[in-house]
């Protein structure tokens, strides 16, 4: 007989790769906080409901705090020997309190087990993404008021357009990641509904309560078709797709700071504690981190692109081909944390250099537009007006003089 949790009807061991390949425990144990606080709510359900004694849920929920403080502190190897998280900690469980532990799956299926641990690590993970952008979007804002009058170049294809201030362009990116929260806020609203109880899809038999869990776990209701709670990701790919628009917005506001940091900018100054040197020309100063932001996005694309293809045609209800949905999920998750980590005080730090930016707004054509516009508020029809302001732009560039002076000129004849 096979020594497994599911053993009774095989007769064999599984093979040694085979075991190695179905195991998730070495990515997946990142859920152990949300699998053992969805397994205290259901056993309080459980004894709510009379399936098991006030007495055995109190021996499984003293059980499974004990093996979560063991987990913190590292004492036990995640190995491929258990399948996943789940199987890990009912196994732990088991191992501690004997028969009682057995109780515990009682009425539950891995598939809406791990529907719930993912729901809520994904709150978890939102609120957390949330308040790296709200200190984000803080910080532009100060900076923003800070340089609302500081008069720099403004950009169309990369080439000098019209005059702005450095406060607008940087109140620009605060704009996208206001965006942004909207956009994670209401991805909340589809992870307020407890999957759990669905059991493997169709329910169960058993008197269960399963919006006693929802409300021990602080969800609002639950999801009432049980098909459904088990086999949605709409959730996983919402965030993912939020994750990834921010990002994007990440590299734009990287882009432009490493292009403003050149030699031939000199917009910006990066602090020394975020950039880095070369092994080998003593004088570089590289933007390294906001290469790696641009870099990064990438992956979170990539992240994107991989769980839409994984959950592709995929037949109702749960299929094991959803155990890679956290891979992806737990990277891109991680990508957005850790990129939001540095760039606020990278932002923080960095020197702008203002009087750069407004002898750049002043050396080229950057009021050809305004020029145009006084001749239309003279009467002169725009089409006309831009070919002579058109005409004014060529003959300064050929006498290598500015607007103004070509201007003057203009007066004096
Ligand atoms: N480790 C599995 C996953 O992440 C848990 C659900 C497994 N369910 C099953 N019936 N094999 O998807």
């Amino acid at each position: 007989m096979s020594s497994k949790i599911w053993g009774g009807r095989f007769t064999k061991e599984l093979a040694p790769k085979v075991k190695a390949f179905n195991s998730s425990l070495h990515f997946d144990h990142a859920l152990y906080r949300e699998d053992i606080a969805g397994s205290i709510a259901h056993a309080k359900m459980l004894s709510a409901q009379k399936l098991i004694s006030q007495k055995e849920e109190a021996e499984m929920c003293n059980a499974l705090l004990d093996i979560q403080n063991e987990l913190e502190s590292g004492l036990h190897q995640f190995n491929e020997e258990h399948e996943d998280i789940h199987m890990f900690i009912e196994h732990l469980l088991i191992e501690k309190i004997g028969a009682t532990g057995k109780k515990l799956h009682t009425g539950r299926s891995r598939n809406d087990q791990v529907a719930l641990d993912l729901k809520l690590y994904s709150r978890r993970s939102v609120s957390i993404i949330l308040s790296h952008l709200d200190s984000l979007i803080h910080l532009l804002d100060i900076l923003s008021s800070r340089h609302a009058t500081a008069i720099m170049p403004g950009y169309t294809h990369l080439q000098q357009a019209q005059p702005t201030s450095l406060g607008k362009y940087l109140d620009t990116y605060a704009c996208m990641f206001r965006r942004d929260m909207d956009r994670f806020k209401h991805s909340t609203k589809s992870l307020d509904l407890s999957p759990l109880g669905a059991a493997a899809f169709a329910g169960s038999n058993l008197p269960l309560d399963r919006h006693y869990v929802a409300r021990e776990l602080g969800f609002s209701g639950i999801v009432e078709n049980t098909i459904d709670a088990v086999s949605d990701r709409d959730y996983i790919i919402e965030i993912m797709s939020a994750i990834s628009i921010s990002m994007m917005h990440l590299s734009r506001l990287s882009e432009d700071l490493i292009i403003w940091s050149t030699s031939e900018f000199n917009f910006v100054e990066l602090d020394d504690a975020f950039s880095t040197g070369s092994s080998l020309m003593p004088n570089k100063k590289n933007p390294d981190v906001l290469e790696l932001l641009r870099g990064k996005t990438g992956r979170t694309y990539g992240n994107l692109m991989s769980i839409l293809t994984t959950m592709k045609a995929l037949p109702l209800a749960y299929n094991k081909d959803m155990q890679e949905d956290k891979e992806v999920f737990f990277d891109s998750i991680n990508t957005i944390t850790s990129s939001l980590e540095v760039i606020t005080p990278l932002l923080d730090s960095i020197q702008f250099n203002t009087q750069t930016m407004a002898d750049a707004a002043n050396s080229g054509f950057l009021l050809a537009t305004e020029c145009l516009e006084k001749l239309v508020l003279k009467g002169v029809s725009f089409r006309d007006a831009h070919h002579q302001v058109g005409l004014l732009v060529k003959e300064a560039i050929e006498k290598k003089l500015s607007l103004h002076e070509v201007l003057h000129q203009h007066k004096d004849e």
